[in-house]
């Protein structure tokens, strides 16, 4: 079978290896599309294949009616708002992620944030400690969790917001519950926001929830920027001059965000919450094993599209 790597943003090398090697061991070849910048170059590079490995890549209904062969796509991640899962059924292609192995990588981008927001972006002036700080999470799962153990390590006090998590859950590792959403923005020094971009979370965060945070609150998103109401959290970042926002990755209109909030904002250029050796081997490997399990044995663990 073909295993093709499309990445428009590409795996560490030593991920890239580690996925050939599994690949080949399992009888199949692999081909390598980095850094393409069209989808013409996608549909092109995926008419043979049998199987897709992706990041962020967009696999849209062109591309998978582009892909004539393919059984199998695998986004090398956590978030598959990427990934047309109605044209892949429709093309009977088995669509998986690989949930949690990027997960440390986001954790510890969001606490950095943290960190530079809390002193003046690493330039001179007096900053804040995270210690003893309220940090409110909007969505406990494998990345929420994750930055809660992290905050704990700082001495904040941590909160959290999930609808699909029971209680005892949550308090089992050590966060307090929040009963509802406008309850973990008011009670939070920062919001950290984990909830995957879906047609119900998309523009979720606006003015409503934003102007609940106390005095010098931030919010940080190394979730989707899809997921902000981007002209509400303007309004309410000019007319409190107090909030802060800092996102992974920058907001649509970034520009005006500089303009107006100053260093009250930052966004990273490019999406980086996984960019990390370790991440993109876990999810990398995970992917290209997930992908040779399908073809040997059947194994749909992590199918999206049942
Ligand atoms: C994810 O959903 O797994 C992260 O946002 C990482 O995305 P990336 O593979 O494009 O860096």
């Amino acid at each position: 079978m073909k295993v093709l790597v499309a990445t428009e943003k590409p795996f560490a090398k030593a991920a890239v290896n580690g996925i050939r090697e599994i690949v080949e061991k399992n009888g199949h070849s692999l081909s390598l599309l980095e850094k393409y910048s069209s989808p013409e170059e996608l549909k092109a590079a995926v008419a043979d294949a049998d199987a897709l490995i992706v990041r962020s890549d967009k696999v849209t209904a062109d591309v998978v009616e582009a892909a004539s062969c393919l059984k199998i796509v695998v986004r090398a991640g956590a978030g598959y708002d990427n990934l047309d899962l109605a044209a892949c059924s429709a093309h009977g292609i088995v669509a998986m992620n690989t949930p949690g192995q990027n997960s440390n990588a986001v954790a510890e981008l969001a606490l950095g944030l943290m960190i530079y927001m809390n002193r003046n972006q690493f330039t001179p002036g007096t900053g804040s400690e995270l210690k003893g700080k309220t940090i409110g999470i909007q969505a406990y799962g494998n990345v929420g969790r994750l930055v809660g153990k992290l905050a704990m390590g700082f001495g904040m006090d941590v909160i959290a917001f999930d609808p699909f998590l029971s209680a005892e859950k949550i308090e089992q590792s050590g966060a307090r519950v929040a009963s509802s959403l406008e309850e973990l923005y008011e009670k939070s020094d920062f919001v950290s926001l984990h909830i995957p971009a879906t047609p119900q979370t998309k523009g979720s965060i606006g003015k409503d929830l934003v102007s609940r945070m106390p005095k010098g609150a931030c919010l940080i998103n190394t979730a989707r920027k899809e997921v902000i109401n981007e002209s509400e959290l303007l309004e309410v970042l000019t007319e409190r001059e107090d909030l802060r926002y800092v996102a992974d990755v920058a907001p649509e209109r970034a520009e005006e965000f500089k303009e107006k909030l100053g260093k009250r904002y930052f966004g990273t250029p490019k999406k980086m919450g996984a960019e990390t050796a370790e991440a993109n081997i876990n999810a990398g490997l995970a992917a290209a094993s997930q992908i040779c399990r399908f073809f040997s044995d059947g194994d749909r663990t992590f199918q999206l599209n049942k």
